[in-house]
């Protein structure tokens, strides 16, 4: 079988806006409730990962994995969430992070297919804070999805969704456990930042990344 370019799949935190920083400021201010402390290198292990499996490796990280029954776990999810959401309430276009946007259009027009694969369940909401929603042809729903990256479950979906094979797909992810699902879905990967492993290409930033050197990228 000839492989031939036919979608991109990006991840959304970090990638498309930097809401990154603000769950990181989120999972902050909720550990620090119930007096846990998170510094920016422990967040990185938490990028990528779900709400439920994020607040099980900060109490992992801070002792207290047996303190709390699956109600008040599910109630600290909550709160951060709220606080998540706080933060999020002024995002607009403004945010979308730089080179993004003409890279969209770019994908667009050479009839390629765009997808989503965030696992965030605000993710509808963010893409529609941002004015994006109609530049993807396809978002995987986290709401459905059973594993968080590193596993491919939400690049499969999201390729099985756009109707293409995975191995006609381009992810672009700025966290480990992205990188680490793209490859396993069998896809190539593009790293956004710093001090990712495993990428087929790394640029420092969004500002980077180019339909050519995606194009290019797939034919490694
Ligand atoms: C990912 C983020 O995109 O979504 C994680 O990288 C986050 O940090 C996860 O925990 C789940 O997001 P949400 O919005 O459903 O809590
Ligand atoms: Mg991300």
């Amino acid at each position: 079988m000839v492989r031939q370019l036919e979608a991109v799949i990006f991840d959304l935190d970090g990638v498309i806006t930097d809401s990154a920083h603000f769950h990181y400021l989120a999972w902050k201010q909720l550990a620090a409730d119930i007096d846990i402390e998170i510094d920016e290198a422990f967040n990185e292990t938490l990028k990528g990962i779900s709400r439920m499996d994020s607040l099980d490796l900060i109490l992992a990280k801070g002792g207290r994995e047996k303190d709390f029954t699956l109600e008040q776990k599910e109630e600290l999810a909550a709160k951060k969430n709220a606080h998540y959401v706080e933060l999020l309430k002024d995002l607009s276009p403004a945010d979308i992070l730089p080179g993004i946007k003409p890279l969209l259009d770019a994908i667009r027009a050479a009839n390629l297919k765009i997808a989503l694969a965030s696992v965030s369940k605000n993710a509808p909401m963010v893409l529609a804070a941002l004015d994006l929603t109609d530049s993807f042809d396809y978002l995987a729903d986290a709401a459905k999805i059973t594993h968080s990256k590193p596993d491919p479950e939400i690049f499969l979906v999201a390729a099985a969704g756009l109707g293409v094979e995975s191995a006609n797909a381009v992810g672009i992810e700025d966290a480990q456990a992205g990188v680490e699902a793209i490859k396993s879905a069998g896809m190539k990967a593009i790293g956004v930042g710093a001090g990712l492993i495993g990428t087929d290409e790394l640029v420092s930033d969004t500002s980077k990344l180019t339909l050519a050197m995606i194009q290019k990228v797939f034919q490694i």
